[in-house]
């Protein structure tokens, strides 16, 4: 990687990277992928909601609530959907291209034992999340006599944000760094984001329990990025700081956030009226767009770091 690290603390990473040891020798007991398959077309109950309307962003509109009940139930299918969609394709296009620069050691202080095997073991893991987020969807479908047509959504919007920023950076160093940054935001926060789901016992079992399980793997996931983070800062140079700390809080706005380009294809696919209206309303309103709240993880790593002053973001 280019420009050359220049080491700038005295931290003794072999010794900090004993903690991924541990986690890895923990992992054949505790990987989701090691455990049996969810009996999903058992668990599925047909009057239970397939996403919670709580975490729908414009379920108070007026012209929202007037659309037939039906039509609402199917919004709510095609959001679990999306949300699947958005979930593999975060970790087939953040969280994986990380772990693989990861794993050749493509980033200063990375060149550990248990570096390696924590980064191959969450590879794993995350192919499975794939295999289970897709598996959901697949039963939503039959059960729900849907066609989810996933060529109608757009990316999800940390990958569109990830793209733009690595097209913006002049050095390829700097776009590996970027994807670093995503991943390890996605890494940290993500279990925020599936705790919306896999704690609400007024949804689908199946639902809840997929995120669940997808939860625990993630919590280990997020001990590994973070001292794979430090590790990796305190040998950064200048340059290399500058670039990520811009780009941490850019990608928790990314993975954070409602995406209104997801509602309003699904708005309109399932032929709902007045959707300018409806997507217009929620764009003029200060704080619509907030989806998680819960940024400790970041905010913790941004304290052990010494960098959250540094960091544009509104934590409070
Ligand atoms: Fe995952
Ligand atoms: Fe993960």
């Amino acid at each position: 990687m280019n420009p050359t690290p220049t080491p700038t603390s005295t931290r003794d990473a072999a010794v900090e990277l004993a903690i991924l040891d541990k986690i890895a020798s923990t992992w054949p007991r505790r990987a989701t992928v090691k455990k049996p398959e969810l009996d999903l077309e058992g668990l599925f109950q047909p009057e239970l909601p397939d996403y919670p309307i709580a975490l729908v962003p414009f379920r108070d509109h007026p012209r929202f609530a007037e659309a037939p009940e039906e039509r609402k139930q199917a919004l709510l299918s095609w959001a679990w959907m999306a949300y699947n969609r958005n979930t593999i394709m975060n970790e087939e296009k953040i969280a994986n291209p990380a772990f693989e620069l990861l794993l050749h050691a493509r980033f200063p202080g990375t060149n550990h034992p248990g570096i390696k095997r924590t980064v191959v073991q969450a590879l794993v893991d995350e192919n499975y999340h794939t295999f289970m987020h897709l598996s959901a969807t697949l039963v939503t479908e039959r059960k729900r006599g849907l066609v989810f047509n996933e060529s109608l959504l757009p990316d999800s919007l940390a990958c569109r944000m990830l793209q733009a920023a690595r097209a913006r950076a002049a050095d390829a160093w700097e776009q590996d760094l970027l994807t670093l940054a995503y991943a390890v935001v996605t890494e940290i926060s993500i279990n925020a984001y599936l705790n919306l789901l896999s704690r609400d016992q007024s949804i689908q079992p199946i639902n809840r329990m997929t995120t669940e399980l997808h939860n625990r793997d993630e919590f280990s996931h997020a001990l590994v990025l973070a001292e794979i983070a430090k590790s990796v800062y305190v040998h950064m140079n200048d340059a290399m700081r500058e670039c990520f700390i811009r780009a941490l809080p850019e990608a928790l706005r990314g993975i954070a956030s409602s995406d209104y380009k997801t509602w309003r294809a699904i708005l309109e696919h399932l032929g709902f009226e007045h959707v300018d209206e409806i997507i217009g309303d929620l764009e003029g309103r200060t704080g619509s767009r907030v989806l998680v709240r819960d940024y400790s993880g970041l905010k913790h790593l941004a304290s052990e770091l010494g960098i959250l002053e540094r960091m544009d973001f509104e934590f409070a």
